[in-house]
C-alpha cells in the first residue's frame, strides 16, 4: 500500500468516470457543497454528456436540474475528455454501470456473477494516464473483492512510482429521491485499509455530513454492507406482497396488516406498501450478485433463501395479471382480453424517476398483449420513444407492439377504455377525476390498482369495479 501523501492535504480536484444516475446527481452534490473542489464527470458516450451540458439533463430527478445549472457554471464540468479528467484528479470516483452477466445456458440458478468490464476497463486506464498518485474511489456496486481485484489492476499497469489508494464508497441513493439521500444520508461507508486516503474522502463528506454517519471499516465489508442492504429492502417488498396474496385469499386489508406490523418498532413503518414489486437496475442484479457469491462461497442454503426474495417478486406481476384475466374475461364470455383496451398508468420502475431499468410495468404491459389487449399507455416521465423501445426488445416474446399506443396525459390513455390499471405509484394519479373519467371508458368499467395509490372506496362509489393488490374484493356490477 502507498500513502497518497501528507493527511492534512484535501482533495480539492476530483474525477468521476461514468455519468449516469448516480455520478451526475452525486458530483452535483458534491460540486454544491464543496466550492473549493472542482469536479470532472466524463463518460464515454458523447450523448449522455452533451445532455448533462444541455437544458434537458439525461436523467430526471426532483431537484436535479436546480442544482445541476448552478454548479455547471462554478466547479462542476461534464466532459469525453476522460484521459484530461484523470490526470488532473486527485481522487477519482468510478460510478459506471456493473450489469449482470448473462445467465450461463441451461444453468437453474438465478445468481448472475456482475459484469466487472467496464470497471476493469476504467482501473486500466487510470493506471495508464496517471503519473500522479491517485485516490480511486469504487463508488459502483461491486461484489467482495473487487476493490482489491482493481488494486491489483492499478499496481501491475501504473508507471513506475505512481501510487494508487482504492477505497470502497458505496452509493445508497434512491432513485426518485436522490439529490434528498445525497444531501441527508442515512450513513456513508468508506471502506480501505489506508487510513490516509479514508480521512480525505471523509474530509470531502463532512462538508455536509455528520461525522457519526461516515462509517469507516474494511473494504470487504463496506461492498458486503452495500449488497446486503439492497438485498435486505428487497426482501422487505417481497414479505409485504407475499403478506399482500394471504390478504386477498382470506379478506384482510394490507393497508391494515401493515399499520398492525409497523406499529411494532423493531419493524417499523417504512417501505411497507404492497406493489407489483421491486424494479430499477439494482435490487435484482444485487441480489442475483449476492446469490452468485453464496454458490461461489459453497453457501447453496444462503443463496436458495435469496432466491425466494426474486421468486416472490415475479409471482407478484403474475398473480396481478391472472387477476385482471379472471375478473374481466367474465363479462361477454371473452377469452383472454380479445381486443379490449388497457389504459396503463405509469410505466417508470418507480415513482420519481423516468427510468425504465427492470420496470415491473413492463412485464405487466407484455403479459396483458400476449393476451389479447390493446394497450394506451401514459407516464409523466419518461419519454415516448423509451417506452416503445422497452416493449419493442420484449417484442422477442411475442409482444404486440403495434397494439400499444402511448398518450400525453392519463385522460387520453383512459379515454375509450374498459380497464384502468396504475402500474407506477405516482401522486398525480390521485388528483385525476375519476367521475370523468367513468364517462370516458366503456362499461363496465374496471380499475385494477397494482400500486395502492386510489381511493378505493371513492372509486367504488362511482361505479368501478375495483381491485387493489392486498384486498380481497372486487365489486361487479
Ligand atoms: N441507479 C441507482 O439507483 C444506483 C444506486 C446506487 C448504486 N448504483 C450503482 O452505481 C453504478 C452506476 O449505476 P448508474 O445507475 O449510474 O448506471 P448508468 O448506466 O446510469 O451510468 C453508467 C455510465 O457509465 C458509463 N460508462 C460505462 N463504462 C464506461 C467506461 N469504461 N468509461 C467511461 N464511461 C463509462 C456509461 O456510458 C453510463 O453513462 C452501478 O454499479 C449501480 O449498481 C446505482
Amino acid at each position: 500500500m502507498v500513502h497518497i501523501s501528507a493527511p492534512t492535504d484535501r482533495i480539492t480536484s476530483i474525477c468521476c468516470i461514468g455519468a449516469g444516475y448516480v455520478g451526475g446527481p452525486t458530483c452535483a452534490v458534491i460540486a454544491a457543497k464543496c466550492p473549493e473542489i472542482r469536479i470532472t464527470v466524463v463518460d464515454r458516450d458523447p450523448d449522455r454528456i452533451s445532455a448533462w451540458n444541455s437544458d434537458s439533463l439525461p436523467v430526471y430527478e426532483p431537484g436535479l436540474d436546480a442544482l445541476v445549472k448552478r454548479q455547471r457554471n462554478t466547479n462542476l464540468t461534464f466532459s469525453t475528455d476522460i484521459d484530461r479528467a484523470i490526470d488532473q484528479a486527485q481522487l477519482i470516483f468510478i460510478a459506471v454501470n456493473t450489469p449482470p452477466m448473462p445467465h450461463t445456458h441451461g444453468s437453474s440458478s438465478m445468481g448472475a456473477k456482475p459484469d466487472l468490464s467496464a470497471v476493469s476497463e476504467c482501473a486500466r486506464r487510470i493506471a495508464r494516464v496517471s503519473l500522479t498518485d491517485k485516490i480511486v474511489v469504487a463508488k459502483s456496486t461491486v461484489p467482495c473483492g473487487a476493490c482489491a481485484t482493481i488494486a491489483g489492476m492499478l499496481r501491475d499497469n501504473g508507471q513506475k512510482g505512481v501510487g494508487f489508494s482504492v477505497l470502497s464508497n458505496p452509493e445508497f441513493l434512491s432513485e426518485g429521491t436522490a439529490v434528498r439521500d445525497l444531501l441527508h444520508p442515512d450513513r456513508v461507508l468508506i471502506g480501505g485499509d489506508d487510513r490516509v486516503a479514508q480521512d480525505k474522502l471523509k474530509a470531502v463528506y463532512m462538508h455536509w455530513v455528520p461525522e457519526p454517519r461516515i462509517l469507516t471499516m474494511n473494504t470487504w465489508s463496506s461492498e458486503l454492507a452495500k449488497l446486503a442492504s439492497n438485498a435486505m429492502l428487497a426482501q422487505r417488498v417481497s414479505s409485504i406482497n407475499s403478506i399482500s396474496a394471504v390478504c386477498e385469499a382470506v379478506g384482510a386489508d394490507i393497508a391494515e396488516v401493515a399499520r398492525g406490523c409497523g406499529s411494532d418498532e423493531r419493524i417499523g413503518q417504512k417501505f411497507l406498501r404492497p406493489s407489483l414489486g421491486f424494479g430499477g437496475s439494482c435490487f435484482h442484479k444485487d441480489i442475483a450478485s449476492l446469490i452468485w457469491l453464496s454458490e461461489s462461497l459453497g453457501l447453496p442454503e444462503v443463496a436458495e433463501y435469496w432466491h425466494q426474495v426474486l421468486a416472490l417478486n415475479r409471482f407478484q406481476i403474475k398473480r396481478f395479471v391472472a387477476r385482471i384475466l379472471a375478473d374481466t374475461s367474465r363479462e361477454g364470455g371473452l377469452s383472454g382480453l380479445g381486443g379490449r383496451r388497457v389504459a396503463c398508468l405509469g410505466f417508470a420502475f418507480k415513482e420519481g424517476t423516468g427510468d425504465t431499468r427492470n420496470t415491473p410495468a413492463a412485464d405487466v404491459c407484455c403479459e396483458l398483449l400476449r393476451n389479447g389487449a390493446k394497450l394506451s399507455i401514459y407516464d409523466p416521465r419518461v419519454p415516448r420513444h423509451h417506452i416503445v423501445d422497452k416493449l419493442a426488445m420484449s417484442a422477442a416474446s411475442n409482444c404486440d407492439i403495434d397494439s400499444v399506443s402511448v398518450c400525453s396525459d392519463a385522460y387520453s390513455a383512459i379515454a375509450g377504455s374498459d380497464i384502468v390499471v396504475v402500474l407506477t405509484a405516482w401522486s398525480e394519479f390521485r388528483q385525476i377525476d375519476w367521475e370523468q373519467a367513468l364517462k370516458l371508458m366503456s362499461q363496465p368499467a374496471y380499475v385494477f390498482d397494482g400500486q395502492v395509490v386510489l381511493d378505493h372506496g371513492r372509486l367504488e362509489q362511482l361505479g368501478f369495479n375495483v381491485f387493489s393488490i392486498g384486498r380481497a374484493h372486487v365489486t361487479t356490477q
